[in-house]
């Protein structure tokens, strides 16, 4: 294997000159771009949001075509106007007729059923026409699934079956999370994709991963020295995870009764918060040498086994509630959801990762629907000084703890004990704080699908996810899953809407003598 030279030497400071490379130097060749699911809920609110403000901000070439495809029966002007209205109800920006004027010209449909491989055909006379003018060598080809996880299979199978895949075309294809439904089924997906492509040409998108603050964890840890050797069993007392959403699952109750929590929070969002925390530094910024780090993170969470999950895991299922003054239904009351269904839609466990950095830390992850908030974040709290020198005997001192905010709040603050003003010794909690927006004074208004979408236009696979990656990830929730399906929650709804999750929750943090993070 070529051995690659990663020089990584700190320049002294007082040889630093100011760097006049570019930033951001790229030029992202012509390509069509198919999105299997064109007319979707993803392709609504993210994928076409996303690629309108990429041709806004001028990232796109000059030649692009992106091709919707999928059931329901529409013409070019038709998606136009699908992809207007989704534009204008899902963009953070307010609507330019004039952007719009120039991204709409580049939108085409082919309606077909996706899962007929005699459809493909169709596709490939859409794919030839809309290549018209450039040089084969040029045709670049992005294959979107957009789809739901049951429908990748067949759609892969037709494109390969139709060398759409290879031969004159450079392609590339993006699955969606989850990859899979579990380990076995992963590893199928997997196996029929290589028919047709390498493996750098797949490309499993978690748009966590394209999140500012997510991609922030591996610069704070890594280009600071003075967190690093803190880093560890010896001063770490544990990690708690939450990624709460207050949103219900709206109209996507079919996708959601097949997933539930565990595969479509905890599996792909919840594992790559675990890894940007506890993996070791990598070798150099290249994307198989942080995969390789995530991967080692994976192998190593401790495997639950039934005492384990039934001792260290919590499932939920909200039921009818009020939130913000208002009534709102319970899961089973949700369309598309079976009245007596046993889909979790919360999570709250113990994890441990089981290496020598991390050897005894536990780290406590939970996830859930209709919770009270909308909060992403990940706090990594200190152990106690040896001895308490301040404060009064009853006085509890609050360890150290540094927060990284994901959303809605893009900020890290590390938690600090001060003196209090006065005569007495009182301690004091204060914050020392990095917010995004007060910092850098820009307003985001792009989601989180536009880095990872120029990433694989431009060919970066750093923010995606490598198959080891995948099963491995599926490893540590496939007895999770296994377990909960096979024995039927007692208690479901067993939590109100806008609640915090069931009681077991807390009582699993209580015996530990902790509580979960408040806001
Ligand atoms: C998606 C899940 O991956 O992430 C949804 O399928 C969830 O159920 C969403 O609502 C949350 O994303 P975000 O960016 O709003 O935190």
């Amino acid at each position: 294997m070529e051995q690659k030279n990663h020089d990584h030497s700190v320049v002294d400071s007082k040889f630093l000159k100011a760097c006049d490379a570019p930033l951001d130097d790229f030029n992202i060749e012509p390509f069509t771009m198919v999105i299997f699911g064109g007319r979707g809920d993803l392709s609504r609110r993210k994928i076409l949001p996303t690629l309108y403000h990429l041709c806004q901000d001028g990232k796109l070439p000059e030649e692009f075509s992106i091709l919707g495809f999928g059931l329901p029966e529409t013409t070019d002007e038709g998606y136009r106007e699908f992809s207007r209205e989704a534009i204008e109800e899902f963009s953070p920006r307010s609507f330019n007729e004039n952007d719009w004027d120039k991204f709409s010209r580049h939108l085409f449909y082919l309606s077909a059923d996706l899962t007929r491989g005699s459809e493909c055909e169709r596709l490939c006379h859409r794919l030839d026409e809309l290549a018209v003018g450039s040089e084969p060598e040029r045709r670049a080809i992005i294959f979107y699934l957009a789809v739901p996880p049951k429908l990748a299979p067949v759609i892969v199978e037709n494109i390969t079956q139709y060398n759409l895949c290879k031969g004159e075309f450079r392609t590339k294809v993006i699955v969606e999370k989850p990859f899979g439904r579990d380990r076995p089924s992963a590893i199928k997906l997997n196996q029929l994709i290589l028919k047709g492509f390498d493996e750098e040409q797949i490309y499993r998108i978690d748009h966590y991963l394209g999140k500012e603050t997510v991609q922030n964890i591996i610069f704070f840890r890594f280009a600071n020295s003075i967190f690093e050797p803190l880093w560890n069993r010896r001063y770490i007392d544990h990690v708690q995870i939450t990624v709460a959403e207050d949103l219900g699952v709206e109209h996507r109750g079919a996708f959601y009764e097949q997933a539930g929590v565990v595969r479509d929070i905890v599996q792909n969002h919840m594992m790559q918060l675990v890894a940007l925390v506890a993996m070791e530094p990598p070798v150099g910024f290249e994307a198989d040498l942080i995969r390789d780090e995530k991967v080692k993170v994976f192998r190593t969470i401790r495997p639950l086994d039934e005492t384990h999950i039934d001792k260290f895991t919590v499932r939920g299922q909200y039921g009818p509630g009020r939130m913000q003054d208002k009534e709102v239904p319970g899961y089973r009351e949700e369309k598309n959801v079976a009245v007596d269904s046993k889909t979790p839609t919360f999570i709250a466990a113990k994890l441990y990762v089981d290496n020598w950095r991390w050897a005894g830390v536990p780290f406590y992850v939970r996830a859930g629907k209709r919770l009270p908030k909308r909060i992403t974040e990940i706090c990594v709290q200190f152990k106690q000084p040896p001895l308490k020198l301040f404060g009064r005997p009853c006085d509890v001192l609050e360890p150290n703890l540094l927060a990284f905010g994901v959303q809605p709040q893009e900020e890290i603050y590390l938690r600090l004990t001060v003196k209090h003003p006065g005569m007495g010794n009182q301690p004091y909690m204060v914050n020392m704080d990095f917010n995004y927006d007060k910092t850098f004074d820009i307003k985001k208004s792009y989601l989180a699908y536009y880095r990872l979408l120029i990433d694989c236009m431009k060919g970066d696979l750093t923010l995606f996810a490598r198959q080891d990656g995948v099963e491995a990830m599926w490893s540590v929730i496939d007895p999770i899953t296994e377990r909960w399906e096979n024995t039927d929650p007692p208690d479901f709804p067993n939590y109100a809407a806008g609640t915090w999750g069931p009681k077991a929750a807390d009582d699993l943090m209580a015996g530990d003598n902790y509580q979960w993070r408040t806001w």
